[in-house]
């Protein structure tokens, strides 16, 4: 499903990121940029060993929760991987929602400056971080829809669901924000 935010398109797909033709993909990392398994493993995969040397030699100190870097793509159909740390869930007193909306706003900015047209988004945080998925939808897609209607970049930014209940859960969100 998708929506419409004046020239911009919000949409859903159910898929790998992996696979996505867009300008910029963007990987649920650890602070350490350590590379790990889930979405961050599937991206080294497919990416190849430059990932990995690019963050070592840009980004020796990682990345703070609720931020992202930058680096190439390797051989992934991407120009950029935007490398962001959300929050482990904590039970959701531990300013888990503000770090969730800031790893989104850091990687919209960061499309924006790279001048992306396009930017795909796995659901960060929801998978070994534990954040739950009806919790994370709400504050991606809230966050997602407030830099679009502000900025009106980047043209499409696409949430791409690994799973079936994970796309669910943010459909449910989607068509609750349009009611
Ligand atoms: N494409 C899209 N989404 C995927 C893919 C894929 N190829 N593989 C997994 N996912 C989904 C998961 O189903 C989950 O919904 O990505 C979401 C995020 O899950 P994780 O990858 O576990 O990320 P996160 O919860 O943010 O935990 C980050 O896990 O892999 C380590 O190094 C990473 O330590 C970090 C931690």
């Amino acid at each position: 499903m998708f929506v419409m935010i004046g020239a911009c398109r919000l949409e859903l797909l159910q898929g790998d990121i992996t696979r996505q033709q867009v300008d910029a993909i963007v990987n649920a990392a650890n602070s350490e940029l350590a590379g790990g398994g889930g979405v961050d493993g599937a991206i080294h995969r497919a990416g190849g060993p430059t990932l990995m040397s690019e963050t070592s030699a840009k980004f020796p100190q990682g990345c703070p929760t609720g931020s992202a870097v930058p680096t190439t793509a390797g051989n992934l159909p991407a120009k950029f991987v935007f490398h962001t740390v959300g929050p482990i869930w904590r039970g959701g007193q531990e300013g888990e929602p503000d770090l969730l909306r800031s790893a989104f706003k850091t990687c919209l900015e960061l499309a924006v400056e790279h001048q992306c047209e396009s930017v795909a988004f796995p659901a960060i945080s929801t998978g070994v971080y534990g954040y739950p998925k009806d919790l994370a939808a709400e504050t991606a897609l809230q966050t997602i829809h407030e830099f679009l209607q502000t900025t009106q970049q980047p043209k499409l930014v696409r949430m791409v669901l690994f799973d079936g209940g994970t796309y669910g859960a943010f459909a449910r969100v989607l068509e609750s924000m349009l009611a």
